[in-house]
């Protein structure tokens, strides 16, 4: 467990993400997932690889609006589930560097991410429906399931894993410290020793000894695997991955340790590049968002999915400046911040550094504002993160009535003040005594 603790100490204190969706599923723009939806038969797919040619790609702009969002990782879709390599792959030709563009996208990725001075995660498919001897037939997914064409075919899976394997030893060599391994996905019998993920997981720690892992050699978004046991495996991943929604209590093992988890979630609701999806969440809830999976013990991880021409969208690019401008006067209610061992408040949420507990305040109150769980007499002092005034103690007459409850104020006493100074979450500092 130790060590699991070990390797995650800063991406629990970085707290906050981005997850990157890009490659050839970016020209149909129907999502990630358009191969195995409308069952498009490899060869026909290979069009897009032929047409594939991001004129636009600029991975330090992507780097810089990560960084200016108050994002300190990102992860890039290295090869997603259609089997296109966006680096320069010995083991394929069905990779960026062959196609127009002839560039290897991840290094400039790693290259432009590294220079903002951000954590660099890949993410890789462990399931691959251009390989040759991935599973077709039989399997739940795979553009060709049930195709009959492919009812009798014979593969040697074990070819596959080789190649998928001998790739992921090519991302841990060629491209500098990786820092997160985002691996997705397992399902049905296709989990654990059926990826040789003993010996992945010793591959991968010996090329890259700090670098942390997703738990989805073993699982997906649909559960845990033994990181939640007592006994993790050694390839049982870092931290839970818990996939468009937030754990409602966090996530503890079974002995009732709490673990390091990430939400991944997508801004509108696809992953990939998908122009008809106009269905965004408000930078507001994703503020509260991210002040939830915090509040749990958490990170959350928000994906972009950038167009084929490499460019990430307008609405996309406002909702990180949106989210930025709160980080840049917030951050510290985020970064280095947990679990604050007190019950949820009403009006919001509560954070937690050390003697310092955030009060997020997402909900305007009548009357003064009662920080209930904070002994008044601990509180050293209390003022707004945002501009650092001072925020009074809200007792008065009206509070009479409900002694031993801490008020504050954030107007003239005894009013509260609406609207709240930041309606998306005023976050209010509460300095206990060493
Ligand atoms: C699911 C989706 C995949 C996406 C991943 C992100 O596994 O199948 O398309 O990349 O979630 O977490």
């Amino acid at each position: 467990m130790s060590n699991l603790f070990r390797r995650t100490e800063w991406f629990r204190r970085d707290r906050f993400g981005m997850f990157i969706h890009w490659g050839l599923y970016a020209i149909p723009g129907r999502g990630e997932w358009v191969m195995s939806d409308e069952r498009i038969p490899a060869d026909v797919y290979k069009d897009y690889f032929k047409q594939f040619n991001p004129v636009d790609y600029d991975p330090v702009v992507w780097a810089k609006a990560a960084k200016k969002a108050g994002m300190k990782y990102v992860v890039l879709t290295a090869k997603h589930h259609d089997g296109f390599c966006l680096f320069d792959s010995a083991l394929t030709d069905y990779k960026s560097t062959n196609t127009i563009c002839k560039r290897d996208l991840v290094r400039e990725f790693v290259d432009a991410v590294r220079a903002e001075g951000l954590k660099v995660g890949l993410y890789y498919s462990l399931i691959d429906w251009q390989h040759p001897h991935y599973p077709k037939y039989d399997d739940l997914m795979h553009p060709m399931r049930r195709n009959e064409a492919y009812k009798d075919e014979v593969i040697d899976f074990d070819q596959y894993l080789t190649y998928m394997h001998g790739q992921i030893k090519e991302l841990c060599t060629n491209y500098g410290q990786i820092d997160i391994l985002w691996f997705d996905y397992s399902y049905e019998h296709m989990r654990g020793e059926t990826w040789r993920a003993k010996e992945l997981m010793e591959m991968v720690r010996s090329l890259q000894p700090n670098v942390i892992v997703d738990n989805r050699l073993e699982t997906s978004g649909e559960g845990g695997g033994s990181i939640m046991t007592a006994n993790p495996t050694a390839w049982g991943g870092d931290f839970a991955s818990p996939e468009q929604i937030i754990p409602p209590e966090g996530i503890k093992n079974e002995l009732g340790v709490p673990l390091p988890w990430e939400l991944c979630t997508t801004m509108n609701n696809n992953w990939g590049y998908a122009p008809n999806d106009l269905n965004y969440k408000p930078s507001s809830m994703l503020i509260r968002k991210l002040v939830e999976c915090v509040s749990k013990g958490g990170n959350m991880i928000l994906n972009v999915g950038p167009d084929a021409r490499g460019t990430i969208n307008n609405q996309s690019m406002q909702i990180l400046e949106d989210i930025g401008q709160w980080m840049s006067l917030n951050s510290e209610s985020i970064y280095e911040c947990g679990y604050a061992e007190i019950n949820k408040p009403e009006w919001g949420r509560y954070t937690r550094n050390g003697n310092k507990i955030y009060a997020h305040v997402l909900e305007a109150q009548i009357g003064p504002l009662a920080l209930t769980g904070i002994p008044a007499d601990q509180v050293k002092s209390m003022y707004q993160l945002a501009d650092g005034v001072q925020v009074q103690r809200g007792e008065s007459w009206i509070t009479k009535a409900y002694e031993g409850i801490l008020f504050a104020c954030l107007g003239s006493i005894p009013h509260f003040t609406y609207p709240l100074p930041d309606a998306a979450d005023t976050v209010i500092v509460i300095e206990l005594k060493e």
